[in-house]
Parts: structure tokens; sequence; C-alpha cells
């Protein structure tokens, strides 16, 4: 897959931009808060239908505009595609491909793929369960249709269910209708993230052998809300999750919330056995973010037939000389935009397409 032009229009710090990219590896420089992260966001945004870091599409419009338009020209294997977002201040997006307008913005997952690595990942083994859950969610939403539709079900199944536990006196029916529904969705999801859990482990392994020379074992253990699901099919575990949430009833009603079920799961990293979390060093950590980023994009590779686009974000300079060769040294028939502050302390490859940025301008340079 490859970006090949983007639009920008009253978009963040850009009034009006065009942006051709280049193939292979793109190198996106200039200095702080000139609109190097814009881009990768904007780049972002087809992907997922919304930003990685606003809260509200609202965010994306420049200061004092009622409107933003974005638009990218991308290929695949079959052909070149064309997707336009319109966001407004007052209303819902407006959301065309190939000139063709969609209802929701989840029809538009899966058409463009990215893997996104910026450096709220770098912490991504020592923070809360929740970064973990939405990294793990990205990654399932691009390459499983239904994925993110059940994800947008369980969030309001979460949010009934919370509100009911919140009144003076819950219907304890309603209660039981909610629970029914929590874990029908509850195994959709679960049973694709063992799936993929297991999937990414098998290709972040191998990575994390190798960037360590060998010397570092890394597994990665799925703490779902049943434990272990191994064995069990869709039937298997809604019934176990009923079961847990039956049983969870009399602390969800006393601390008023609901506390089973994938919106409270955790993924666990292991380095030789041993708890990354609690005991490996910042550089295994870093490793370690570093394994699952390069297996999402095999990952994405393997499942769908198309190479994501990989944007790094600011990471290089977060990042020692190895392991920064490494990232380049491994990408190989695959589109790169990375951004920086200052292109010295990098090897930028041959032929990398430079792109300077300053004041919401980019030009190719
Ligand atoms: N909605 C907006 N309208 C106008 N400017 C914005 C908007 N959102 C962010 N900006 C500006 O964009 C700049 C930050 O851009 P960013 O891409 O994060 O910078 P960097 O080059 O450091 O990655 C800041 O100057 C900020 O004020
Ligand atoms: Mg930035």
């Amino acid at each position: 897959m490859i970006a090949l032009r983007l639009e920008l229009e009253n978009y963040r710090n850009y009034t009006r931009q065009e942006l051709d990219f280049g193939e292979g590896v793109n190198v996106i420089y200039g200095d702080n808060a000139q609109g190097k992260t814009n881009i990768l966001e904007a780049v972002y945004f087809f992907a997922m239908g919304k930003s990685n870091r606003a809260r509200t599409d609202a965010e994306l419009i420049r200061y004092g505009e009622d409107k933003a338009r974005i638009c990218l020209e991308f290929s695949d294997r079959s052909r070149t595609n064309v997707i336009d977002a319109e966001i407004y201040r007052d209303k819902r997006k407006k959301i065309q491909i190939n000139e063709i307008p969609i209802k929701r913005s989840s029809e538009l997952v899966r058409r463009f793929n990215v893997v996104y690595f910026g450096p709220e990942y770098l912490s991504l083994v020592k923070d809360g369960p929740g970064v973990r859950r939405k990294n793990l969610d990205i990654l399932i939403s691009q390459i499983k249709p239904g994925y993110m539709a059940a994800l947008g079900e369980l969030k309001k199944i979460v949010e009934s269910k919370n509100a009911l536990l919140r009144m003076e006196h819950p219907n304890k029916t309603m209660l039981d209708i909610m629970d029914d529904k929590l874990s029908v969705t509850a195994a959709n999801i679960i049973l694709h993230r063992a799936l993929y859990i297991s999937r990414i482990e098998s290709f972040a392994r191998e990575l994390q052998f190798d960037i360590s020379n060998g010397t570092e074992e890394l597994e990665m253990k799925y703490k779902c809300c049943i434990g272990d699901v191994s064995g069990l099919d869709s039937e298997g575990i809604r019934s176990a999750v009923r079961a847990k949430l039956e049983e969870a009833r009399p602390r969800e009603m006393r601390v008023c919330e609901s506390t089973i079920g994938p919106h409270r799961e955790d993924i666990g990293f292991f380095i030789n056995g041993m708890e990354a979390r609690l005991y490996s060093s910042q550089g295994q950590q870093k490793t370690i973010v570093m394994a699952n980023k390069l297996a999402e994009v095999e990952l994405i590779h393997a499942e769908t037939n198309e190479m994501p686009v990989l944007l790094l974000d600011d990471i290089m300079s977060e990042l020692d000389r190895t392991r920064r060769d490494y990232i380049l040294g491994r990408i190989n028939n695959m589109q790169i935009l990375i951004t920086c502050t200052d292109t010295e302390g990098m090897k930028v490859p041959e032929g990398a397409y430079r792109i300077e940025v300053e004041n919401g301008h980019a030009r190719a340079v």
C-alpha cells in the first residue's frame, strides 16, 4: 500500500497543502510545532476514520474555520483509490471513497492500512492496560471485518450497564439482559484477541531474539477476563464470561461499575520468563515495543497480502543507533513516513524522499 498524495485544507495548522510522497522512505523534518506530526495524523485518519490523538474530530479543524477537508490518494495491489473527508464543527463528517459516500466511518477501515509508532508507545510495556488494549484493537480492526463494530457495541453495552449500576436500585432483570448481551459481544472480541495475540507473538518473538542477538526470549500472554481460553470455542467463552459476570454481580453492585469484560483485559510481556513490566530494563522494553510494531507490519502483510504504511513519529531520536539501523535495515518493499527534528543522527537511506515542514507548509526538497 502506498500513500501517493495528500491534500489538506484548513486542517490543523495547514491552510492549503498538497503533498506527494515517495514510494519508499520519506523523511519529514523541521523544528518543533511546525506540523510534522499533523501530517502523520492525517494519514492515520484514512486508516481508522479518526485521529490517533484528537479526542474529537473538531480538533482537526484549523482554528477559526468551520470545516476541514483532507484527501488521500493511495494505491493498493489492484488500483489507485481516493478517500476524501470533510470534517465539520457542528455536524457529522462526510467521507467518500472513490467518490462514493459511506455512512459510517467504520466502512473506511481495512481500505488503507497503517502501523503507527510514536513516542507514546515507547512506554507500552510500563503504562496501564488501556494503551496495550488500544494498540491491539487498532491492529485487529485493520485485519478483521466486524471487529471494530464489536468494540463499538461493547462500549455501548458497558456504558448502559454502568448507568444502570449507578442507579439507587438497579433493576436486576435489566442487569441480566445487559450481562447476556455483554457475554455475547465479549466472546466475539476475546476469540479474536486470543488468536491475534498468539499470531503477533510468533512474529515478535523472532524479532526480539534477533535484535537482542539471541539473548531475549519474548513471550506474550493474553490476560483474559476468564483466564485461559485455549481450547474454548465461541460458545464456551460466552458461557464462561456469563458465569464470571454472575459471580461478580454483588461486587459490581457495590462499586457501581462494570468490572468484568474485554474492556478490562490486558496483555503481559515476558522476557526469559520474567514479566517485563516489572523486571526489564528500559532498553529491553524499547526492544519489545519495536519488535511488536515490526510484528504488526508482518501480521498485516500476512493477513491482507498488502504492506501497511509505517508511520514513525519522532521515535528515531529515542532509539540508539543499533535499533535505528535495525528498523531501517529491516524495512524493504514498503513505504515509511518518518518525522524527526534533525536528520543528522539518522542514517537517511539512499534515495529517501525528503520533506521539509515549516509553519504549516510542507515541501519536497
Ligand atoms: N486545530 C488547529 N488549528 C491551528 N493550528 C493547530 C491546530 N491544532 C494544532 N495546531 C498547531 O499545530 C502545531 C503542532 O503541529 P505538530 O504537527 O504537532 O508539530 P510537530 O512538527 O512538532 O510534529 C502547533 O503549532 C499547534 O499550535
Ligand atoms: Mg511531532
